[in-house]
């Protein structure tokens, strides 16, 4: 059982392989969320964009974790950017779970070249305490790997020592 979980949505896959690159160096189980949302095609994409910038989330469909959330020493929670903002199911994640998030760090993928920081702040709106540690990922782009491995090593780092820095 991991003293780490990573928990994501991933709509085109970029999310996913990020949190399974970093679960996978740091140890840690690896759990993808769902609202069951249509949102292929250009009318799907809108719409989550749309749901994005309104804060509108629906539920999730049901998933389980080996621990109860509050008992992992860090919950990463890994979302695309959608429109400047978290996607709508981490959102919805987020206002459901979050109070049992004390110990959070925040993996975002993008595909502009602006950061989004603003999304980590949004996302500390939900949770029991502001995040520990965070990464603004652009698949594809040159930084991507450098990024990655400095979060994974600040992981690393805070779990060794319980503190960050
Ligand atoms: C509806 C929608 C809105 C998006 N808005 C932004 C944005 O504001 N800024 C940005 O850099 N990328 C934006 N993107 C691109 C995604 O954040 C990026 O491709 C991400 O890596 C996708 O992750 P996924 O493959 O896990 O779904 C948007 C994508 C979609 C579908």
């Amino acid at each position: 059982m991991s003293d780490v979980l990573c928990i994501y949505y991933s709509f085109s896959g970029n999310t996913r392989r990020a949190m399974k690159e970093i679960a996978d160096a740091v140890g840690a189980e690896i759990v993808a969320i769902d609202d069951g949302a249509d949102r292929n095609g250009w009318r799907g994409r809108l719409r989550a964009g749309k749901d994005a910038m309104r804060r509108s989330t629906a539920p999730l469909k049901p998933f389980t974790t080996e621990r109860n959330i509050e008992d992992y020493k860090l919950v990463i929670v890994g979302t695309p950017v959608w429109g400047g903002r978290c996607s709508s199911p981490i959102r919805g994640l987020l206002k459901r779970r979050g109070l049992e998030m004390s110990r959070v760090a925040y993996v975002l993928t993008r595909s502009g070249n602006r950061r989004c920081v603003s999304v980590y702040d949004q996302m500390d709106l939900y949770t029991a305490e502001k995040h520990l540690l965070e990464v603004s990922l652009q698949p594809g782009s040159v930084g991507y790997a450098f990024w990655r491995d400095k979060f994974i090593s600040d992981v690393q780092q805070y779990l060794e020592s319980g503190h960050v820095g």
